[in-house]
């Protein structure tokens, strides 16, 4: 059986787009490679339990030996590489797992696609606007914008973009790469903005607000991003750089408020505190290469959008509570029998 090798499919972005392939193109096969740090929740994918063209193996995209094996034992044809690091506060307080994942575990993947491709194949590396660094208030990132990463989290997918760009110029590896913005949506990791801001609204505590609250991010849907993941894998240029975008800036406070409204909490809640040390002040993506080559579409509104993910997290209060309490991670060695 051919696969597509997703690389942290148990994270946000990663389980929400395996969701979507089994959904809407059941005959791509899945190899689901992740490591289950604190941010790989296999619980996300129980619905796949029993799918045929669905498999889980948890495994580190750095350990080189464990990803030869992987790719000797079994026929893949693709590769969707979401395992990272993801959070940048946690980058600011601990870069060197940030280095090992996303740089060198980048390379060791590489490396083994390298070594066993022959030709056809489709390596798709999932990188971020963050590698752009911060614009003004105008402007906008294009593909050919220098990279200019701020945090060590940027830093090293920066790296990791830049290694997948040298192995396709020198190797003739057939590279993908994606740099998109800001995704919010159901099953992200309650440490980012929206879910954060959710939970702990939810739950009557304070709201810490880096700075002035006027940092913009550009926001798009995850189901949006992985759509267009999904044309890119199928229909993009080997060797090209994609960006995705949803045309959707939003200052963090406006966002928070918004929270708080839907919540019909007090804004008396919000609490200004130190700002992230190397803030970027505003991401604001171009993405017209992606619309014009490749016709994607935003289809998610973002008010509409917002709304739905505040009442996920609500009617899911037991996802997130299961985080909080730690209990999510005892459900690998409850299905797979060991730590
Ligand atoms: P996440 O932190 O929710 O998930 C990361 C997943 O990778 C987890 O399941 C984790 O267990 C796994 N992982 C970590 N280290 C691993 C290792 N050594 N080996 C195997 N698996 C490992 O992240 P996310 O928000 O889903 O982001 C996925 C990817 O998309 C990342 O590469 C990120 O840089 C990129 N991205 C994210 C956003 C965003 O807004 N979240 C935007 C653009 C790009
Ligand atoms: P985050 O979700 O961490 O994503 P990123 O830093 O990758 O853009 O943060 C989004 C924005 O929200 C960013 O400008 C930092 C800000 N922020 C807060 O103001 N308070 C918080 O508690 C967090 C986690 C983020």
């Amino acid at each position: 059986m051919a696969f597509t090798l997703v690389t942290g499919g148990c994270g946000f972005i990663g389980n929400n787009f395996i969701r979507q392939i089994r959904r809407e193109e059941p005959e791509r096969h899945i190899l689901n490679l992740d490591l289950l740090t604190y941010a790989g929740n296999l619980e996300n994918l129980a619905d796949l339990e029993g799918d045929e063209g669905y498999r889980f193996v948890k495994g580190d995209i750095a350990d080189q030996a464990f990803v030869e094996g992987l790719f000797e034992e079994h026929e893949i044809r693709a590769v969707v590489h979401f395992a990272a690091e993801s959070h940048v506060d946690r980058s600011i307080l601990g870069p060197g797992v940030f280095v090992r994942t996303n740089v060198a575990g980048t390379q060791v993947l590489l490396e083994a696609a390298r070594r066993h491709w022959k030709g056809g194949e489709r390596f798709l590396m999932v990188s971020t606007d963050e590698v752009y660094g911060s614009l003004g208030p105008e402007g906008l990132f294009r593909e050919d914008t220098p990279l200019d990463p701020s945090s060590p989290y940027s830093a090293s997918k920066a790296a990791s973009d830049l290694l997948c760009q040298a192995w396709h110029r020198t190797y003739g590896l057939p590279i993908l790469i994606s740099r998109c913005s800001n995704n919010y949506g159901p099953y992200q990791f309650p440490e980012k903005l929206i879910p954060l801001m959710i939970q702990r609204a939810s739950r009557g505590e304070d709201l810490p607000v880096y700075g002035d609250g006027m940092n913009v991010r550009d926001w798009i849907h995850v189901d949006d991003h992985n759509r267009a993941l999904r044309l890119i894998l199928e229909r993009g240029a080997p060797g090209r750089v994609y960006n995705i975008g949803a045309d959707n800036e939003q200052a963090n406070l406006r966002i928070v408020e918004r929270i708080l409204d839907r919540l019909e909490k007090p804004r008396d809640l919000l609490r200004f505190v130190t700002d992230r040390p190397g803030h970027d002040r505003r991401y604001a993506m171009d993405s017209s290469r992606l619309q014009g080559e490749l016709g994607w579409r935003s289809l998610v509104n973002f008010d509409e959008g917002l709304a739905a993910t505040i009442d996920w997290y609500l009617e899911n209060r037991s996802w997130w509570e299961r985080i909080l309490s730690g209990e999510y991670r005892e459900y690998y060695s409850r299905q797979y029998g060991e730590g």
